[in-house]
């Protein structure tokens, strides 16, 4: 069928390849079971063992390119978040993110969600000690938690990586522990000075820039990771209209994840799944037809 925006990702059947990417919305199923109508898929916030309060205001900063975020992981403890994540309507798949120290931690964590259709690894946050990126660019560890989160249970593994790590080789040791797939990528270390107080902005001094600054280069891990690997590829990174949608998928992408233009239109997933089915229809293709198509010419 000409124009079919569906797809399936790792065994999930996605209306759309559009994806909310984690910790954009809060932790309220209620936001959740809001972009589920249009989205694809949806991610949680990311979630650890024990609840976690994150950094003080300010912890978000608007800036002309996009977000400046050093929220530093805030979560209610899995407990309640699993409690709260009961209330998802199932509109389209619930991916549970998930963040600890070791792998037993992932492995623990993974049973509080049976609501879950899939696992996303946090394993690329920029700005919280000993979690996310610190433990993503040890490959060993990486293996491990991958492998640990697999046996706990049958449903997809994703494993959201980062610009700061060798991203490729991270990805080939993910794909070798058996992930159903990668996510490229999380924000990029950034930060921001007041200029009449002479102070860093972020109460963490630094953070993490999301939104349109970091669409190139989160499209150049997408088309290296093609390059290298079989499973697929989630792109994430800047999207804020249609064009960028279809360019992360001729680089390699199967499906994306937006996150920061939602501080910007509500409405994004609506209106970008219309303009991708006039884009096919257009060239009289399917999205499946078009993943990758750019490392041909
Ligand atoms: C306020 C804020 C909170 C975020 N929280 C998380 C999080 O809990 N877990 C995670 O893996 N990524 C988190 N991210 C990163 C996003 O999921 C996404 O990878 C990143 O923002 C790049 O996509 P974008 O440019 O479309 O926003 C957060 C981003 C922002 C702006």
């Amino acid at each position: 069928m000409v124009g079919e925006v569906e797809i399936e990702l790792a065994g999930l059947k996605l209306k759309n390849p559009l994806i909310l990417a984690s910790g954009i919305l809060g932790s309220y199923a209620s936001s959740l079971n809001r972009i589920a109508r249009h989205a694809g898929a949806v991610v949680a916030k990311s979630v650890g063992l024990e609840a976690r309060e994150g950094y003080k205001n300010p912890c978000v900063i608007n800036w002309r390119c996009g977000i400046l975020n050093a929220v530093g992981l805030a979560s209610p403890s899995a407990k309640d978040f699993a409690e709260e994540l009961s209330n998802f309507k199932k509109d389209c798949p619930l991916i549970v993110s998930l963040y600890g120290s070791s792998a037993e931690e992932f492995a623990k964590l993974v049973n509080y969600f049976p609501m879950a259709d899939a696992f996303e690894l946090n394993l690329s946050c920029p700005h919280a000690e000993k979690l996310g990126l610190e433990i993503g660019r040890d490959p060993d560890l990486v293996i491990e938690i991958i492998k640990a989160v697999k046996a706990s249970t049958d449903k997809p593994v994703l494993a959201k990586l980062s610009f700061h790590m060798d991203i490729v080789e991270i990805g080939k040791v993910c794909e070798e522990a058996k992930a159903d797939g990668v996510v490229a990528i999380n924000t990029i270390r950034g930060m921001a000075i007041d200029v009449i107080s002479r102070k860093p902005i972020l109460s963490n001094v630094s953070g993490g820039v999301s939104g349109e600054a970091i669409k190139p280069i989160a499209l150049k891990c997408v088309w290296d990771l093609f390059e290298e690997l079989s499973i697929p590829i989630i792109g994430c990174g800047g999207i804020t209209n249609w064009k960028d949608v279809i360019e992360f998928i001729l680089a390699g992408a199967t499906a994306v994840q937006i996150g920061s233009a939602l501080f910007y239109s509500r409405h994004i997933f609506k209106s970008l799944v219309e303009s991708l089915k006039s884009y096919l229809r257009i060239h009289g293709e399917d999205l499946q037809d078009i993943i990758g198509q750019a490392h041909k010419t």
